[in-house]
């Protein structure tokens, strides 16, 4: 995944099976059982991308014909899933990473001023990771990504990283701005937000498509 030449801390995938799942995601007809698959393997593909840079430490493995030297994991990962859209992502992160720590944040947008509002949260008293991972499907105005990235910050989190399904270039610009440490990994970056701040092509409210809410 490289680096998006308009937004230096913005990774988006380019890779056919993100693409091909992506246009089926957007898809209004798709019913909320199809979406819920589609948002856990999207999000396999786009963690596995953010993952590429991670540390390993050598160990050695015996097969069933001699020894060799391999490779694990030596960064501590926690899963942050931001409430409730990020749920739909966790199962595919601890597939990848199954001994991840996850921590539920609990976040939603005052629909009339667009500004997050935290009603949940799930942290341990000390920050035990190398490596955050904040979990949500929609980078919108950015709100919710910076208030959730500033809860890790004031709890010791070091290493942070963002990872979307959808973005909009208003959202990664107001993440990059007060926070620049921070990558983002998505698999689309859209055009832009309506008056509503939903992201335009997007998918609609993640939330509601996955958990049949919302009145669809
Ligand atoms: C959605 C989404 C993000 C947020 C993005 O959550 O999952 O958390 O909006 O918007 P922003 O970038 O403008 O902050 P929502 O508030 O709809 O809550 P929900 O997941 O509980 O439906
Ligand atoms: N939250 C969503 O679920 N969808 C959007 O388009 C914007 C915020």
């Amino acid at each position: 995944m490289p680096n998006h030449p308009d937004h230096p801390t913005l990774h988006v995938s380019d890779h056919p099976a993100v693409l091909h799942k992506l246009a089926l995601l957007r898809d209004a007809t798709t019913e909320h059982k199809k979406f819920r698959e589609l948002v856990r393997e999207i999000s396999w593909l786009v963690g596995y991308e953010a993952l590429a840079d991670a540390r390993l430490v050598p160990l050695t493995v015996r097969t069933p014909l001699e020894e060799t030297e391999g490779s694990k994991l030596a960064d501590r990962i926690g899963l942050v899933p931001i409430l409730r859209a990020g749920l739909g992502m966790v199962d595919a992160m601890l597939e990848l990473m199954p001994t991840a720590q996850v921590w539920h944040l609990g976040l939603f947008r005052d629909e009339r001023t667009l500004r997050p509002v935290e009603y949940y949260n799930k942290l341990p008293d000390q920050a035990t990771v190398d490596l955050c991972l904040i979990l949500d499907p929609m980078l919108a105005t950015g709100g919710s990504a910076t208030a959730a990235i500033e809860v890790l910050k004031q709890w010791g989190a070091v290493h942070i990283k963002l990872i979307n399904l959808i973005a909009a270039p208003e959202g990664v610009r107001t993440v990059a701005a007060a926070h620049p440490d921070v990558s983002i990994y998505t698999a689309a970056l859209d055009r832009g937000l309506n008056e509503r701040g939903y992201i335009m092509p997007g998918l609609g409210d993640a939330g509601d498509r996955q958990f049949g809410t919302g009145g669809g």
